[in-house]
C-alpha cells in the first residue's frame, strides 16, 4: 500500500460527523468581544490594504495600537497610513513586500528583526484566491506561496526573537476552506504538476499547510509566553478573487456575496484573539471566529507536519 493510500485510510477512520456539525453551528455564531484597549501595543498585519486586514487594522488602531502593515502596494499603504494616523492618532508604519516573492518576503522578515520594539500581535492575513494555476517568479504555485510559505518564512526567521521577547501572539487568518484538502497535503506535488489544479483545492492545501506547521511552531514556543493560533474569519464580504476571470467575478457578486456576513465580525474576532486574556494561554489551536474547533484529521497529522517543515525550509531558502 502506498504512503498516500495509507494516509487516506487513516483520515477516513478519523473523520467525525460531529466535527462537521460543530462547524455548521459555529458558522452562525458571533465572535466574542474584548473590551480592553491596546494602547502601547505594536500589531503587525500582512495585507492590510483591503478586506479583513484593512478592517482589522482600523479596529486595532481605534483601540490605541500602533500598526506595522506589510503590503505590496505603496499607493494603498500611503493612503492607509494617512487615514489611520489622522483618524486615530496612532502610528501606522508599513513595509512594502510582495509576499509571492521569496526575496521580498525574506527582506520583510529581516526588517522585522531589525525593529527596536516588541511585536505584540503578528497577524498573517494576506492571501489570494486563484481559479487558474499561477507560478511565482521563483517557480512556486502562487496560492501556496502567498498564504503559506511567506508566513512560514516570517515565523521561522522571527521565532527566536519572539521567544526572547517572552510574550507575543501569532495569528493565522486561516479558513474552514482547509477542509477542501480533504485527503491531506500532497507533499509530492505541492506545485500541482501531477494533478488537475482547482481553486478550492489549492486554497485548501495552502491553509492546511499553515495548520500543519503551526503544530511544530507551537512545540517550539511552548512555555515561552508566545502563542500561535489559526482562525476562520467567517465567510465575509470582501473583494477577494479580483484576479480571476469575469465568470468567477459574476458568480461572486451575484451569488456568493449575497450569503456572506459583514467583515467587521472578522476584525472583532482577530481583536479578541490578539488581546483577550481569555486566550492568553491557548496555543496551537484552530478557532472558528472565537470558538475553539477541531480542524480536519489531515491538519493534525504530525508525521506530515514534520515532513512539510523540512520541505518548507528548503523551498523557503532557509537552509
Ligand atoms: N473573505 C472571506 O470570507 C474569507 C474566508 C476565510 C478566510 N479568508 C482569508 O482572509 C484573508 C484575507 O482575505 P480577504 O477576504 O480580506 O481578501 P482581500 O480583500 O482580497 O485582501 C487580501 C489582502 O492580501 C493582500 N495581498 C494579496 N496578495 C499579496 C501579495 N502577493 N503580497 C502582499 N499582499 C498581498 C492584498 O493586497 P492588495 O490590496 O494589494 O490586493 C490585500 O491587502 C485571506 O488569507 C483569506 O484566505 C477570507
Amino acid at each position: 500500500m502506498s504512503f498516500l493510500d495509507k494516509k487516506t485510510r487513516k483520515y477516513i477512520k478519523e473523520y467525525r460527523w460531529s466535527n462537521v456539525f460543530a462547524m455548521i453551528r459555529n458558522n452562525r455564531k458571533d465572535p466574542e468581544k474584548c473590551g480592553l484597549d491596546s494602547k502601547g501595543k505594536l500589531v503587525v498585519i500582512t495585507g492590510a490594504t483591503s478586506g479583513i486586514g484593512y478592517v482589522t487594522a482600523r479596529n486595532y488602531a481605534q483601540r490605541g495600537a500602533d500598526l506595522l502593515c506589510i503590503n505590496r502596494s505603496m499607493e494603498k499603504s500611503e493612503a492607509l497610513k494617512n487615514e489611520i494616523e489622522k483618524e486615530f492618532h496612532v502610528r501606522c508604519y508599513y513595509l512594502l513586500a510582495d509576499l509571492s516573492s521569496l526575496e521580498q518576503t525574506h527582506r520583510a522578515a529581516d526588517q522585522l528583526l531589525d525593529l527596536n520594539r516588541n511585536i505584540d500581535v503578528l497577524i498573517h492575513n494576506a492571501g489570494v484566491y486563484l481559479t487558474k494555476k499561477e507560478l511565482t517568479s521563483d517557480g512556486i504555485e502562487k496560492v501556496f506561496m502567498v498564504h503559506y510559505l511567506s508566513s512560514f518564512i516570517i515565523n521561522y526567521k522571527l521565532k527566536n526573537m519572539l521567544k526572547a521577547q517572552g510574550k507575543a501572539r501569532i495569528i493565522y487568518v486561516n479558513s474552514e476552506g482547509h477542509r477542501f484538502a480533504a485527503w491531506g497535503l500532497r507533499l509530492d506535488d505541492l506545485n500541482w504538476e501531477k494533478r488537475r489544479y482547482s481553486g478550492l483545492k489549492s486554497y485548501g492545501s495552502a491553509k492546511l499547510a499553515q495548520l500543519l506547521t503551526m503544530l511544530i511552531f507551537d512545540d517550539y514556543f511552548k512555555g515561552s509566553g508566545v502563542t500561535i493560533n489559526a482562525m476562520h474569519p467567517g465567510a465575509v464580504k470582501t473583494d477577494t478573487g479580483q484576479e480571476n476571470g469575469i465568470l468567477y467575478k459574476w458568480f461572486k457578486r451575484n451569488i456568493l456575496d449575497k450569503s456572506l456576513r459583514p467583515v467587521e465580525i472578522s476584525a472583532e474576532a482577530l481583536y479578541y484573539l490578539g488581546v483577550s486574556p481569555e486566550v492568553e494561554n491557548i496555543s496551537g489551536k484552530f478557532f472558528n471566529l472565537t470558538t475553539l474547533e477541531e480542524p480536519t484529521p489531515p491538519a493534525l497529522d504530525r508525521e506530515v507536519a514534520e515532513q512539510l517543515w523540512e520541505i518548507s525550509l528548503k523551498m523557503g531558502k532557509l537552509k
